[in-house]
């Protein structure tokens, strides 16, 4: 093939991968594309998967009044903020209305994301450099969030993002957590006292099965206590997720149906395992 021949079927390969009016500029910030704008197999294979999640999300969109046009939505842990920046390429940016808020703790990330935004003119986005749990109560974001999303937010972020959903009356929840350590703590600490002079007990005896079953259990919690608030909550995996082995996907919906009998399960298994105190804190039930 000549060199003419090869550069326009790397065109044509990256053209296929597109999205009309999609940023080819926001795509090489991100990495996906090469300074020359090239698509490789690694960065094919990066934009399937940040489309793949991003469906999730757009379907959820589609679904608010107005299919999404007003929309808020705050990104909890965005780190590089790759997330929202997609959300917004390629669903707030035609639609000339809506809001996406990133909430992140490393201040230089913060301050990268908001002179891309700038260049980029995403004038809709809006980084703030708080804990989740700050956020919450931030004056620069509104009363009420459509979305929450948080895609490895570190360790009990998630909680806090759960937290948040619930203050601004989330519509959605969109939670990818990542590794948590308070449930494994207390596992170590034989705090399950019910449950270790069973055989249950063999599930956490080893170091890597009491992380495992600690994030397991934690995420079942973490079901159970949006259900017991108002929601209905689907788990699936985020195939292929090449960011972590941590790709459990829970999406939360607002049916303001509030169920007794995960409020009830929540008490119980908190009991099992030794962590009643949580109801103080994080699973606080009405
Ligand atoms: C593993 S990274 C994930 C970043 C991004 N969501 C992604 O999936 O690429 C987690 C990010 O959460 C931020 N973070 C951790 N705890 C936080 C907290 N309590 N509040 C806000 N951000 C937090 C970290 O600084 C880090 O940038």
């Amino acid at each position: 093939m000549s060199k003419l021949d090869k550069a326009a079927k790397a065109e044509a390969d990256v053209l296929q991968e597109l999205r009309p009016g999609q940023s080819i500029e926001l795509l090489k910030e991100l990495h996906i594309l090469t300074r020359e704008g090239r698509l490789n197999q690694d960065s094919r294979r990066k934009l399937k998967q940040v489309y793949h999640l991003f469906q999730f999300i757009e379907k959820l969109l589609r679904e608010l009044p107005g299919e999404g046009a007003g929309a808020t939505l705050a990104d909890h842990g965005a780190g590089k903020s790759y997330l929202g920046f997609i959300i917004y390429d390629l669903f707030f940016k035609a639609l000339g209305g809506g809001h996406v808020y990133g909430i992140e703790t490393r201040g230089e990330l913060i301050e990268k994301s908001r002179s891309l935004a700038a260049r980029l003119g995403f004038d809709r986005m809006a980084f703030l450099n708080l804990t989740v749990a700050e956020s919450t109560h931030a004056s620069e974001l509104p009363a009420q969030i459509d979305v929450v999303t948080a895609l490895h937010a570190c360790d009990t972020a998630t909680d806090d993002a759960i937290a948040f959903g619930l203050a601004k009356q989330a519509k959605f929840m969109v939670l990818v957590p990542c590794c948590q350590a308070e449930v494994a703590a207390c596992l170590r600490q034989t705090k399950a006292l019910a449950l270790s002079r069973t055989p249950l007990a063999e599930l956490w005896r080893h170091p890597l099965h009491t992380r495992e079953i600690g994030s397991q259990l934690t995420n079942v919690l973490r079901c159970l206590y949006l259900e017991a608030q108002g929601y209905q909550v689907t788990v699936t995996e985020l195939v292929g997720w090449e960011h972590s082995m941590k790709n459990e996907l829970i999406i939360a919906r607002r049916t303001g149906h509030a169920k007794a009998s995960a409020a009830e399960r929540l008490r119980s298994l908190l009991a099992e395992f030794g962590l009643a105190s949580l109801l103080e804190t994080r699973f606080r039930l009405p």
